[in-house]
Order: structure tokens, then sequence, then C-alpha cells
């Protein structure tokens, strides 16, 4: 799936959105509830009934069986360097395997590399991959994380997504359990981030967040990434959340405070803005080496390197006898058949290890 150039663009856009405001005119005449969005101060969701508030009238669409499956599209936002790109092509094998393993209830639906570089590569028929354009040169002011919330933005409005919800994922995740749709009654569902901390920066996130809005709690502590959420309410929130980036970066005292999260702040700030609560699932996903144990979690998230001496010893922050990290693949992709580590190394990180080899020894043409 590519799509045209940003001459097309705005074209399409204008007409898209023209047939959204019909279709809702004509959804709205005879849907009585509105598409879902908590008001912050909602304590009313336990009594409305869950099947009415599906968005986009689901439930009759779909056969009776089905009316509780609530299907969402798995995204992940990708440029084309190596390391982006094998990441993306382990994390596609375990998604698809997983979500075989899931049965026909399950709701994991598709899946989509979002490619921010505005052009295809080699890997369109290995990943389902829509082609989004780049920011224009300098935006980004070097923070090229900037451009996932446009990405978001051009996904969103140009293809055709047939779930009604939308999980925001990254590479460096591994389902290693079928994911349920953990939204609910118009909230989406979020791993809680202990860094990120609103109440900490209340006075800079009030230029983004003013009081009149709520209290800055309302702010939930939280990324993008893992999200599931209504994509009619992404489709609200990603306009804003690129708005916001994109000033919080302008900004210096923003700039300064965020640093390297700042996108995730714009997100929860966003999310806010249009009334989005969220779940907050700690058990969404672990961070080895950190967490010790895969348990019933559903994503192990590889951000952080693992180094261990050859007794199973953690060294974190020097470099370790046994060692993974991501990072020391960003030119070239993992060799097939990592060495295990050494006993005593915990569980979650021996899986992710051997979850690494089997994806590369499978995909055809590792390495290539
Ligand atoms: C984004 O920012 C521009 C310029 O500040 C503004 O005109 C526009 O309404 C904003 N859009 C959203 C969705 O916030
Ligand atoms: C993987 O490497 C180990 C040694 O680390 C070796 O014993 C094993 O045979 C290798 N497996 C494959 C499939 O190459």
């Amino acid at each position: 799936m590519g799509c045209g150039g940003t001459t097309l663009f705005y074209p399409l856009l204008i007409t898209l959105s023209v047939a959204l405001i019909t279709y809702n005119i004509i959804i709205s005449s005879n849907t009585p509830l509105k598409q879902g969005f908590p008001s912050s101060s909602s304590s009313s969701s336990s009594i409305i009934d869950p099947v009415i508030e599906l968005p986009r009238g689901g439930s009759r669409i779909r056969g009776n069986n089905e009316r509780k499956r609530r299907l969402f599209h798995t995204a992940v936002t990708a440029s084309d360097s190596v390391y982006n790109t094998w990441q993306c092509r382990v994390m596609y094998y375990w998604f698809k395997k997983i979500r075989a393993s899931a049965g026909p209830g399950s709701e994991m639906g598709g899946f989509t590399r979002i490619l921010h570089n505005g052009k295809p590569d080699q890997y369109m028929d290995e990943i389902p991959t829509f082609v989004a354009q780049p920011l224009p040169p300098g935006t980004d002011q070097g923070y090229v994380v900037l451009n996932r919330p446009w990405a978001f933005v051009q996904w969103l409005q140009q293809a055709d997504i047939k779930e009604d919800y939308i999980l925001m994922s990254e590479p460096d995740h591994l389902i290693v359990k079928p994911i349920p749709n953990l939204a609910k009654d118009g909230y989406g569902a979020a791993f809680p981030f202990f860094y990120i901390e609103p109440k900490k920066y209340e006075k800079v996130l009030r230029k983004y967040y003013p009081e009149e809005r709520g209290p800055v709690t309302d702010i939930d502590p939280i990324g993008n990434s893992p999200v599931i959420v209504g994509k009619e309410a992404l489709k609200k929130i990603a306009p804003t959340w690129m708005n916001v980036s994109l000033a919080m970066k302008k900004d210096p005292e923003a700039d300064k405070a965020f640093g390297w999260v700042l996108e995730m702040y714009a997100y929860a700030v966003s999310s806010a803005l249009h009334g989005v609560s969220n779940i907050l699932h700690k058990d969404f996903m672990i961070q080895p080496p950190w967490d010790t144990e895969v348990g019933d979690k559903y994503i192990i998230h590889y951000t952080y390197g693992c180094d261990y001496d050859m007794k199973g010893k953690l060294t974190y922050g020097k470099v370790g006898e046994w060692r993974f990290d991501k990072r020391s693949y960003d030119s070239t992709p993992p060799p097939r058949n990592l060495t295990m580590p050494p006993p005593g190394v915990s569980q979650s990180v021996v899986t992710l290890v051997k979850m690494v080899n089997e994806a590369t020894a499978n995909i055809p043409n590792w390495g290539e």
C-alpha cells in the first residue's frame, strides 16, 4: 500500500474530510450515543452498555456472536534504516505467530508498518506497509521521532482501516501473548511510564493544558505506545499530538524539561485535550533487564541494553562479557543464532534472545 506525494495529499484530504462529515451526519441521525469519549469526570461509565458504545455501529454490522469482538489494528511507525527495519521484521514475525496462536476469537486484527521516509523499501511484500511522507526538512529540529505523529495523521486520513481500534506499537516490541482489546467504554488502554510525571512539570504543561481544562492529573503518565485507543478518537488526537509536539519542540522550556520524551508528553497532553482518559495497564509490557519475568505480560520491550558477566550478574552501565543491546545492531542486523546468555540470567532476557533467534532463523533472506 503506497500513497501519492504531497501534491495529491491535500485534495485527497479535503475529499476524505467531506466524506467523513457526510458519514458522520448519516450515522449521527440514527445513532443516539456519541462515539465513546468519556468526560474526564465520568462516573456513569459502568452503567453504559459497552456494546451500544461500540463506535461506528459495529454491533449492527456483525453477527450476534461477534458483537463483543472488538478488533484492533496494530500499527508501528518506522524509518527505512537498517536498525528500524530488522526490528520491524522480528516484530512482525511474532505478531503473526501470536495472532495465529490466538484462534478465531482473537481481537488482534491487521498490521501496518507506517514507513515515514516517503518511499517504499524492499520489505513491502514481507510486511504490510503504508508509506507516509516525512516532515518537511528542518521541521523536526534533529528530533526524528516528531515524524511519528505526522505519520499517524497521514495513515489515519488516507488508509482504509477496517478495525475500530488501533494499537500503537514500536519496532522494539515483541508480542509474547495474544493481546485482548484492553480499551473499554471510551477509555484508551496504556502502559504507565514511571518517568512521565505530569505533576512535576505542571508549570510547563499548563501552557499546553490550561487550568480551565481541568487538573494536570488529567494528563496520564503515558506515551503514545503501547496504547490501544478507538480509531475515531485517535483521528482527533493525532493532529493535536503533532501540533503539540512541534510547539513543545520550539519552546525552549518544554524542550529542556522533556528532552527525548517530549513526544510522549505531547501525546499524553493531546489525549487529555480530547477528553480521552486511559486505563493504565502495568501488565501491558515488561522492560528487561529490569523486569526479570515475562509472567502474564503481553509485550517485551527491549529498549534497554542487557549486560551481564559470565556468572549471570547484571553489570548495567558497563559493557558485559555477555550482552544483548539493540544499539549494537544499528548498521547491520543481528546475526542468526545469537549466543544465549550465561546461566543465572533472568528469564525475561533468555526469552528475549530466544525469540529474536527464532525470528531470524525463520525469516527468509535474513542479513542478506
Ligand atoms: C495546529 O496548529 C495550527 C497553527 O497553530 C492551528 O491553526 C490548527 O488549528 C492546529 N490544529 C490542531 C488540530 O490542533
Ligand atoms: C547455534 O549456536 C550454538 C553455539 O552457540 C550451536 O551449538 C548450535 O548448533 C547453533 N544452532 C544453529 C541452528 O546454527
